[in-house]
């Protein structure tokens, strides 16, 4: 039985997948490929999806206007400013369509539907490629390079590396000032929300922030995220959107997430303690270099000769453990790999499998 082979997503947490292919049921697999909050989703939300199952006679709200209240509440912007998608993904295939740039950049490694969606569009594009030794993230001014459309990410993945806000601004505010957009990509800036670019636009034109609900809130399959930008690209890009793309059970579980400032405290710091954990057991096995992040995953380099990730999260598997073998990302080789931070038992578990497989060679 081939368990990688060349059509094997090139995302992770693609565990219905797996699990047909190992003959084994979802719940058996501990996942280590997609980076999801570990608490998984607020408890809230359950009472909000039920009550919103009332209204699933009518059609969703084409403008989420609830929504979009309660989220220019939480960011201190206003409804005319945010656009929500069916995950952030929906808004990345939107603005490559919308905005149609006549050249654009992506800042790489990187997630992978950026180059998709410019090549759905057929834009052309360039690669500004982060360097290891500045932790895959900026490490100076960006040029454009002659595009008129950037994509970023803050914090960087797979690194998981952040630019804070005194580093970043002066950045955008250079490329906006030269007419660039910039698309930033916050969809782990939750983890770290005083890091958020979001104050920012008001005196960025250009900017688009992009966020989701998918990763910090733990709810990857209801599909919901959003666009902050100025209003008038916030109304070009609505504008050309399908309708009724966010769904009516997606619209109320944003909402009650919104409202769940306990959850949000405790993820925060369940997150931050166990990061700080898997990073010092990580560092402490022989045969690999960890990288420190700022979020829930971490980037791991295999330094052995001969090891590759393809090789480990093929022996991991035998422990029904899914990590991300991150060397699809550009600007990576087949020496890197991607594990988010779960909760203790969970780290305890991948660190003993790490520890047997790495020992096994
Ligand atoms: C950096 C980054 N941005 C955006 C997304 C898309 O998230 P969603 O479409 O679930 O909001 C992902 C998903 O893996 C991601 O890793």
């Amino acid at each position: 039985m081939t368990v990688w082979s060349e059509k094997t997503p090139k995302h992770g947490g693609d565990v219905y997948h797996l699990a047909r292919t190992l003959g084994v049921e979802v719940k058996d697999l501990l996942d280590f490929s997609a980076n999801i909050n570990p608490l998984g989703f607020p408890p809230e939300i359950l009472a909000a999806v039920y009550e919103a199952l009332e209204e699933i006679c009518h059609y969703p709200d084409r403008q989420c206007l609830d929504l979009k209240r309660e989220l220019a509440a939480y960011h201190r912007l206003t409804p005319p400013e945010i656009l929500v998608g069916n995950g952030s993904t929906e808004l990345i295939y939107l603005i490559a369509r919308a905005l149609r740039p006549g050249k654009s950049l992506i800042v790489a490694p990187a997630f992978s539907e950026y180059e998709q969606a410019l090549k759905t569009a057929q834009i052309p594009m360039d690669f500004y490629v982060t360097k290891e030794a500045h932790n895959f993230t900026l490490n100076e001014p960006l040029k454009a390079r002659g595009a008129d459309l950037i994509f970023l990410a803050n914090p960087a993945s797979p690194s998981g590396a952040l630019l804070p806000p005194e580093r970043l601004a002066p950045i955008v505010a250079a490329l906006d000032a030269a007419g660039v957009y910039i698309v930033l990509d916050e969809a782990f800036i939750d983890f770290v929300e005083e890091a958020s670019l979001k104050t920012y636009l008001g005196r960025f034109p250009h900017l688009l922030i992009l966020r989701s609900f998918t990763k910090f809130f733990g709810i990857p399959g209801m599909r919901l995220g959003y666009l902050l930008a100025a209003p008038d690209l916030i109304a070009r890009l609505g504008a050309v959107q399908e309708p009724w793309s966010v769904n009516t059970m997606a619209q109320a579980m944003g909402r009650a997430c919104l409202a769940a400032v306990d959850f949000m405290a405790q993820t925060r710091d369940l997150v931050t303690q166990e990061r700080q954990y898997l990073l010092k057991h990580l560092k402490a096995l022989p045969g690999l270099t960890a990288f420190p992040g700022a979020v829930n995953y971490l980037l791991v380099k295999l330094t052995r000769t001969g090891w590759t990730a393809a090789k480990l999260q093929k022996d991991l598997l035998a422990h029904h453990i899914v990590i991300r073998d991150a060397s699809n990302f550009r600007g990576l080789d087949e020496r890197f790999c991607r594990m988010a931070v779960r909760t203790r038992e969970e780290n305890d578990r991948l660190l003993q499998a790490l520890e047997q497989c790495l020992k096994a060679e």
